[in-house]
């Protein structure tokens, strides 16, 4: 598996402390920046890890910024792509058994390091369970690209 890395200024850091994590258990990944804690517009770097994962050139992704809610809300707006914050490691299971999330985000001023290790294993680690999440994540596809959609019945 080859994971696509990303983060803003805020996050940099912490994508360093990841990446040498992935070396260390021989998983592969590319990092589409940033390269240092010049301060950077996280949609950029999010766009494009997150690209990346919905052109199917990574099944996976992780991107970083300070609260890792930018670099959410900026990977959301990609047609296929599920990216779930996560803060604790019970939201890192569900993200995937529940929702097969294929990004997690990461806040690097909100977690200590430790932490995003652990959350990173699971999101990597952890199957998507399918049976009723399946039908209920086909709900959240039918939706993108719509403006005005009303109830669902
Ligand atoms: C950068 O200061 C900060 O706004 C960014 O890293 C992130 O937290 C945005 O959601």
């Amino acid at each position: 598996m080859k994971i696509a890395l990303a983060s803003d200024h805020a996050g940099f850091l912490l994508k360093e402390h990841i990446k040498k994590y992935l070396e260390e258990k021989g998983i592969k990944y590319r990092d589409f920046g940033t390269d240092d804690e010049t301060p950077v517009d996280y949609p950029d770097l999010a766009l494009k890890a997150a690209s990346a994962v919905q052109k199917g050139e990574f099944k996976k992704g992780i991107i970083i910024c300070g609260t890792g809610i930018g670099v959410a809300i900026t990977a959301n707006k990609l047609k296929g792509i599920r990216a779930a914050l996560c803060c604790d490691t019970f939201s890192a299971r569900c993200a995937r058994a529940h929702n097969d999330a294929n990004i997690l985000t990461l806040g690097a001023r909100i977690i200590d390091r430790e932490l995003a290790l652990e959350i990173v294993d699971i999101f990597l680690n952890t199957a998507f369970e399918g049976g009723r999440h399946h039908r209920r994540i086909e709900k959240i596809s039918n939706l993108e690209g719509k403006n005005n959609f009303g109830p669902i019945d």
